[in-house]
């Protein structure tokens, strides 16, 4: 398995994960009827739209099979020196083979090299699979939740890491 940056030509490969592992993930922890509303095309023109900048990819046998997106944090109640990783996706079939662990590695590095001190990441509150890992992985839950509207209300918890 290779891991390294996306390039903008990657933006079909990294819908499709985002699609098919949201389906995954996410049914029968979110509304269905959100999960009917995306599809490979919605999640292709999120990564168009940012040239795919800022995303690690995990390849296979030439195929995008995960990804990892970071940036600065969006919360006004965090530091300036504070990165996020808003979104890791495994395809189910190539879970638990290293590629999450890899992928975030990566992620983090890149967060420490420009100048980030902490990160934080959000995770819905029944994602137990992700939880577990964000914890294996040395994230803690620093007090912070939120709920959003997915058709029906979700609630997410905050988890932070000094990098
Ligand atoms: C969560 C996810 C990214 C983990 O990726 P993965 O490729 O399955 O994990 P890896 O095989 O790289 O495992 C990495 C490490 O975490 C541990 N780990 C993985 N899943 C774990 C779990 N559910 N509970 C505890 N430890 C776990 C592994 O034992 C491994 O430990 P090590 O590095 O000390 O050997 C992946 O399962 C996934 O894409 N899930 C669906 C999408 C999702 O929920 N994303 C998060 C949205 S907020």
């Amino acid at each position: 398995m290779i891991i390294r940056k996306a390039l903008p030509q990657d933006a079909q490969g990294i819908g499709y994960v985002h699609y098919h592992a949201w389906l995954e993930t996410y049914t029968g922890l979110i509304d269905s009827e959100y999960l009917k509303t995306l599809s490979v095309q919605r999640s292709t023109k999120i990564f168009e739209s940012t040239a795919c900048r800022d995303v690690f990819v995990a390849v296979e046998d030439g195929k995008i099979v995960g990804f990892c997106g970071y940036c600065k944090a969006h919360d006004e109640d965090l530091p300036d020196d504070c990165g996020e990783i808003h979104g890791i996706y495994i395809l189910k079939a190539h879970q638990k083979g290293g590629a999450g662990r890899k992928l975030l590695d990566s992620a983090l590095s890149e967060l420490k090299l420009n100048g980030f001190k902490n990160a934080a990441l959000w995770v819905l509150d029944t994602n137990k699979n992700a939880i577990d890992f964000y914890e294996h992985s040395g994230f803690v839950f620093d007090g912070a939740e939120k709920e959003e509207i997915f058709v029906t209300p979700i609630k997410e918890k905050r988890y932070v890491k000094k990098l």
